[in-house]
Parts: structure tokens; C-alpha cells; sequence
């Protein structure tokens, strides 16, 4: 007879204890915190947060249904029309979060008989999507021109009739650094292969208005799926897909997290439009350059750190980073100490977000509790 669940949980916790991986919620954070991705500050902004409201009281709180069936949504329709408009495409289509997303649309668009190669050190998401649709795995190391390309021939080899999904993060959630995009492109069209790009982090920071890394690349347009998230530079929450109008009522049909979910919230629809006439417009450049001067204070002061708002210090065991987070929370800063399965084993690591938020001082603050810190 196997044990009760409590005694299985408790068994479990133990093991996790002990391997310095427990987590528990926090009740309160350190004055300072460097911790969200909420890198332009949006979320509190006055008219995010009255374009929400102004939601709740038009529409209601929740949407009361999946889109097929609760009737129109005049929040969710504005928001696409407005993201499909920024990421250049013909269309785009809203999940309930970003999470939601990939596990939604990678499954529609391959199986058994397909192969996903993905970035070794990818979101969980695009994993777990990855899964869920039974095509072949295969994992490729991130901006090493070679792997990607290896693992290519050797599927080609295997499996010539399947269909080849690549996925890969611009901005890396967890190492901060951006994707190699053009490689990525010219190995797709060789090989005939769709590429679905994950822009969450990039979103908002960089291209014009904001648009994301294959926008300022000059690359958008041959990205076959753009897939972001409200939930970071929009200060919002949910997810979204911008495609051709052909893909986007694909996924309007056959993403299943899509189609057996209620709706997002109408609130939160219209916060996310707010944030993105923000995101495009003169103040959403006033921010990226706040934003930037941040990350330029930063990076000047501890210059092997990456050049973006995301700045991971790997210090390897998930013990010497619980004692630097609480090192630095003693010091009245938070960060986020980022252990297994988030990141692989032995690469636990500090990660600091910086946003427009933040002010010059809290940023020297920072630099001056990192250098105090024993093992950096
Ligand atoms: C790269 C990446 N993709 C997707 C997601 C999921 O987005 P959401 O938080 O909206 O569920 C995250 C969130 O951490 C992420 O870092």
C-alpha cells in the first residue's frame, strides 16, 4: 500500500529541504526589489489601471466563458487588432496567460510524426508545449551556430517527410542574452523548417515602439509565429500569438488551451491596450531610455554582467544563493535566488531585473550590496 498523500508530500519536501530547492511564497519583499519583470513599470501606471477598471464596470469582471461562447469581446478584439498591428502581422490572438500558450499552439501545429527543436535551456513552457504535442524532441545549444545546423541534418536524415517546428526565447528569461536571430532564420528557410519565436522578455524594451528583438532586427516578418506575453513590459497578464490570418484562425480552432478556457479577463485586456499605446507612444520611448540609462549604470559597474534588464550572477549551489539573497534582503534589497528546475542543476544563480522603476540610487545601491556580497 503506498503512503498517504500528506506522508508523500512531507517525504517530498524533506528532499527538497535538504537540497537547499524548497520554496514557499513570501509574505513581504525587501524595500528594494529587483525581483518582476515588470520593466517599464507599466502595471501602476494611472491610465493602465483606469483602463481596467473602465473594463470591470463596461464588461463585467470575468469574460464568463471561452471566446467561441461567451459572446463578443470588444476588449479582446481591440487588444489583437492593436497587437496584431504592432508585431506587423495580419492577425493575433490572446490566451489567458503565456504559460497558456505554447501548450496551446505547438501541439496544433505538430505531432507524433514532427520534430521540435528547441533551446536547451528553454522556458518551461515551450518544454511543456513541446511534450504535449508527441513530436521528437530535440534540444540544440542556444547561439552556437553549429548545433542548431547539426541537429537539422540529422533529423532531415531521420525523418524527411515530418514537419520541423523551431523554438527559440529572443531574451533569454533566465541568461539574459539575446538570440542570434538571422542565423536562426537562414537555417529555417534551408531547411524548410517554421520557426515560433517567444518574445516575453524583449517585449516593450527594444525595437521600435517597442516591438521586440525581430523588429529591431529587421526580421519580423520572417518569423512564422511572434508569441509574447501581457504579463512583463505590459504590465498586465495573459499571453498572445501574431501570425498570418491563416495561422491565427489555426489556433483559433485547434490550440486547445485556446479553445477550453475561459476567456482573460476583460480588465486585463484593457490594461494590456493601455500599456501598449504607452509602450508605442512618446512616454513608452521615455521609459525604454530610463530603462536603458539603468542598465548602462549597471553594466558599467560590473561590466560581465549582460546588456539587457535581465542580469543573472551564476553562483552554482542553491545554498550560496539562498545566503546571498538573504545577504542582500538583510540589506533591505530583494532578488530572486533561481534554483533547479528553473534553471539546470548546478547552475543556481542570482537574477536581478532592472526596470524603469528603478532610480539612479536604487541602482548604486545595488551595485555597492553586489560588491559587499561574500561570494561574488
Ligand atoms: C520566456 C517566457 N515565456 C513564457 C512565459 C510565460 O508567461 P506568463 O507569465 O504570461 O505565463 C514566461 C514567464 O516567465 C517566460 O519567461
Amino acid at each position: 500500500m503506498s503512503a498517504s498523500l500528506t506522508a508523500h508530500s512531507q517525504e517530498k519536501k524533506q528532499i527538497r529541504t535538504s537540497q537547499g530547492r524548497q520554496r514557499s511564497l513570501p509574505a513581504t519583499l525587501a524595500s528594494l526589489s529587483f525581483t518582476d519583470n515588470d520593466y517599464l513599470d507599466l502595471s501602476r501606471h494611472p491610465r493602465v489601471a483606469e483602463a481596467a477598471i473602465g473594463a470591470i464596470r463596461k464588461s463585467g469582471s470575468g469574460a464568463r466563458a471561452a471566446r467561441h461562447l461567451g459572446g463578443p469581446c470588444p476588449e479582446h478584439q481591440s487588444l489583437e487588432k492593436s497587437l496584431a498591428d504592432w508585431k506587423g502581422t495580419e492577425a493575433a490572438l490572446v490566451f489567458a496567460s503565456g504559460y497558456q500558450t505554447p501548450l496551446g499552439i505547438i501541439p496544433s501545429l505538430v505531432g507524433t510524426k514532427d520534430t521540435v527543436l528547441l533551446e536547451r535551456n528553454a522556458h518551461a513552457c515551450l518544454f511543456d508545449g513541446a511534450r504535449l504535442s508527441q513530436a521528437r524532441l530535440r534540444l540544440f545549444a542556444r547561439n552556437d551556430p553549429n548545433s542548431l545546423e547539426e541537429a537539422l541534418t540529422s533529423n532531415q536524415k531521420l525523418n524527411p517527410e515530418g514537419r520541423v517546428l523551431i523554438v527559440a526565447e529572443s531574451l533569454h528569461s533566465m541568461d539574459g542574452d539575446w538570440v542570434e536571430l538571422s542565423r536562426l532564420i537562414d537555417l529555417k528557410n534551408r531547411f524548410g523548417a517554421w520557426l515560433l519565436l517567444d518574445e516575453a522578455h524583449a517585449n516593450g524594451i527594444t525595437g521600435s515602439q517597442g516591438a521586440g528583438w525581430a523588429a529591431e532586427q529587421g526580421l519580423a516578418g520572417q518569423v512564422d509565429v511572434q508569441m509574447g506575453t501581457l504579463g512583463k513590459a505590459l504590465g498586465s497578464s495573459g499571453g498572445f500569438v501574431a501570425a498570418s490570418a491563416s495561422v491565427i484562425d489555426h489556433f483559433l480552432n485547434e490550440a486547445r488551451t485556446f479553445l477550453f478556457s475561459t476567456a482573460p479577463a476583460p480588465a486585463a485586456m484593457a490594461a494590456a491596450s493601455e500599456a501598449l499605446r504607452l509602450v508605442r507612444s512618446s512616454e513608452g520611448d521615455r521609459l525604454r531610455e530610463r530603462l536603458g540609462q539603468n542598465i548602462r549604470l549597471f553594466s558599467t559597474a560590473l561590466p560581465s554582467f549582460q546588456s539587457g534588464p535581465i542580469q543573472p550572477r551564476v553562483l552554482k549551489s542553491n545554498a550560496a544563493v539562498i545566503q546571498a539573497r538573504d545577504f542582500l534582503r538583510a540589506r533591505g534589497i530583494e532578488i530572486a535566488a533561481i534554483r533547479p528546475p528553473t534553471v539546470p542543476e548546478g547552475s543556481a544563480r542570482l537574477r536581478l531585473s532592472l526596470s524603469a522603476r528603478h532610480s539612479e540610487e536604487d541602482i548604486r545601491k545595488l551595485i555597492v550590496a553586489l560588491a559587499e556580497l561574500p561570494s561574488v
